[in-house]
């Protein structure tokens, strides 16, 4: 038995945070980089382009860091066994090119995991921008949108967005603590904590790995050495229930999950950031829960909102409940969530959103 009672009380800790405590305490949670930092970065760019590696092909020790490691690595810890959120704020990218922006940061992504495919095409670099898709398409990924898109989490350990563009207005970031709403279920509505303990089922979006059936059955909350490890997408739940063989959501898991969304719009539990261009945010999606305001482009397609995306796995990140390491897809040798692995797909690494 874990040392809290699970479901009876609240579990404290560092991933308990509220957004109004967190916006008093900025320095703790990120990082304008110095002169000397970026130089640092810049060094180990004009390092891996003059060997012509392709971005997908960088590991850590190709990309050397004699002072900003050590800063990565306490940043890798307050987002593993921390609060779980992280601000790297003023990469130069006004003078870069978008392979020097993506190879900075996949490199320093190196330093925090290990880069794992985000959809099946087998893209270990993400774009998050509008390429003009309906979110009501059942095959369309919030990401590919300017809708807002609800509290969520993704499905590897740690996610992590660079801000290549910024949109005209709108596409706020926030994020929440869900082992806060955790607790605050528990105090509120404690009925309904239950519900939320039991497997919900949510679409694959047509990416199904071998041997996997088109949804996974993963709970919100889910107890795992006295922390609360979550998993949440509600767009992924809604669309699961037009799969054949889904059993159809009660009134009462409705409500719950209604609940849960009210929670996290409450402005003393969630945390607001704006992204400048050049910015660097990191979560770990088994404490956190994201989400963004809908966003209004520039004209210019080449001026629109643009966030590239990695997911990170980190071998020694928070041990996992059964229902996320049977329900990912991919792993990796330590059995962490190794992104959306399609057997056939090769991973790569595209520059532009496609
Ligand atoms: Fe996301």
């Amino acid at each position: 038995m874990d040392s809290v009672e699970f479901g009876k009380s609240p579990v404290a800790g560092p991933q308990a945070w509220y957004g109004s405590e967190m916006r008093r305490r900025e320095q703790d949670w990120s990082h304008a980089w110095t002169s000397s930092e970026i130089a640092e970065i810049e060094a180990a760019i004009d390092h891996i382009q003059s060997q012509g590696r392709e971005i997908l092909n960088i590991r850590k020790e190709d990309f050397p860091l004699p002072t900003v490691t050590d800063r990565l690595s306490e940043i890798r810890r307050y987002l593993l066994d921390g609060p779980g959120f992280f601000l790297l704020r003023g990469l130069p990218i006004e003078d870069w090119t978008i392979e020097r922006a993506a190879t900075a940061f996949w490199g320093l992504g190196t330093h925090i995991g290990h880069a794992c495919s985000q959809n099946g095409k087998g893209h270990v670099l993400g774009h998050v921008k509008n390429l003009g898709l309906d979110y009501s398409d059942p095959a369309a990924r919030g990401y590919q949108t300017s809708a807002r898109l609800p509290y969520h989490t993704d499905s590897s350990d740690i996610a992590t967005l660079l801000c290549w563009r910024a949109a005209k207005s709108g596409g706020l970031s926030s994020i929440v603590s869900s082992t806060t709403l955790y607790n605050e279920v528990l105090a509120r509505r404690p009925d309904l904590l239950p519900m939320l303990m039991q497997p919900f089922h949510r679409t694959r979006w047509g990416e199904i790995p071998e041997g996997k059936l088109p949804w996974a059955e993963i709970p919100v909350f889910m107890p795992q050495d006295g922390r609360i490890i979550s998993h949440y997408v509600r767009s992924a739940i809604r669309k699961g229930q037009l799969i054949d063989g889904v059993p159809p959501l009660t009134d009462a898991q409705n409500e719950a999950l209604d609940f849960v969304d009210s929670l996290a719009q409450d402005s003393d539990i969630h945390l607001d950031m704006t992204f400048r261009p050049g910015d660097i945010q990191f979560v770990c999606n088994h404490c956190t829960m994201h989400s963004r305001t809908a966003f209004e482009d520039w004209e210019k397609p080449e001026d629109r909102r643009h966030l590239l995306r990695l997911w990170l796995a980190c071998e020694d990140g928070p041990a996992l409940p059964r229902w996320i390491t049977e329900s990912y897809e991919g792993k990796t040798g330590n059995g962490r969530p190794n992104g959306i692995v399609v057997p056939g797909v090769a991973q790569n690494a595209p520059l532009e959103a496609v």
